[in-house]
C-alpha cells in the first residue's frame, strides 16, 4: 500500500529550470565557456557540482577555481528566486498535496537543490510537506537512491510504500533504485522509464494516480 509520495521540486512543483539556466549562462559568458539553452536540457535534475562540470568540460580548473564558480553560479540563482510567490507553483500542485494529506499519504521533498527550503517557503507550501530532503541531506546525487531512501526513512516508511514524482532521467533512475514506485513528468524520451507517465500535475487526481500505479504492478 502506499504510504507516502516524494515530490521532486525544480520541474515538478515548481518551474526553476529558467532560473537555473539564467544563473548558469551568466556565469559561461563571464568564463568564455560555450553554453545555450540545448545544452542546458542535458542539466535537469543534476546536482550543481556536476553541471558546471559539464558546462567546463575538458577545460581545466583548480578545485578552488570550480568552488568560486558553484558560488558565483548560486548567488545568481538565489537573486532570481527572491521574486518567486506563491503563483510560481505550478497547475494542479496545491490540489494534488490537499488530496494526499486527506488520504492520510505523507508527503516528503527529494530535491538536489541547496536552495530547495527557500523555494517551497517562497512558493508557501513548506507547511504542506512533511519532511524536506534536499542538497544537504545525502553524499550522492541523483541517479543514486541515497536521497529518496533517506526521505522514506524521514518519513518512518519503507521504500516500496513510496511513490516518486519526477521530471528527470536521474529522479527516475534514483526512484526505481530506491524501488519506489516513478511517476515521470514530461516527455516519454525524458521519464518513459517510469512507473506511469504524465504530462505534469494539472488536472492529476490522488484516487485515479493510485489506480494507475496500482494497475501497472
Ligand atoms: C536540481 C535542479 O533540482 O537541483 C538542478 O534540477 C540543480 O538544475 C540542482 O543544479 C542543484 O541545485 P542547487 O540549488 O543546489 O544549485
Ligand atoms: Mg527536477
Amino acid at each position: 500500500d502506499i504510504r507516502g509520495v516524494i515530490f521532486d521540486l525544480d520541474g515538478v512543483l515548481t518551474d526553476t529550470a529558467e532560473y537555473h539556466y539564467l544563473g548558469w549562462q551568466k556565469l559561461a559568458d563571464e568564463e568564455g565557456l560555450p553554453f545555450n539553452r540545448l545544452a542546458n536540457e542535458d542539466l535537469r535534475g543534476v546536482s550543481r557540482r556536476e553541471s558546471l562540470l559539464k558546462i567546463v568540460g575538458n577545460k581545466q580548473y583548480s578545485e578552488a577555481q570550480l568552488q568560486e564558480m558553484m558560488d558565483r553560479k548560486n548567488r545568481y540563482y538565489v537573486d532570481f528566486i527572491q521574486t518567486m510567490r506563491p503563483g510560481n507553483v505550478l497547475p494542479g500542485t496545491i490540489a494534488l498535496l490537499d488530496e494526499l494529506k486527506e488520504a492520510g499519504i505523507k508527503i516528503a521533498l527529494g530535491s538536489a537543490s541547496k536552495n530547495a527550503q527557500t523555494v517551497i517557503e517562497k512558493l508557501g507550501i513548506a507547511d504542506r510537506i512533511d519532511v524536506v530532503a534536499d542538497g544537504y541531506s545525502v553524499q550522492q546525487p541523483k541517479p543514486a537512491p541515497d536521497l529518496f531512501l533517506f526521505a522514506a526513512q524521514q518519513l518512518g516508511l519503507k521504500p516500496e510504500q513510496c511513490v516518486v514524482v519526477e521530471d528527470a532521467a536521474a529522479g527516475i533512475e534514483a526512484a526505481l533504485a530506491a524501488g519506489m514506485l516513478a511517476i515521470g513528468l514530461g516527455p516519454t524520451e525524458r521519464v518513459g522509464a517510469a512507473h506511469v507517465v504524465l504530462p505534469n500535475l494539472a488536472g492529476v487526481h490522488w484516487t485515479e494516480l493510485r489506480e494507475k500505479l496500482s494497475s501497472d504492478q
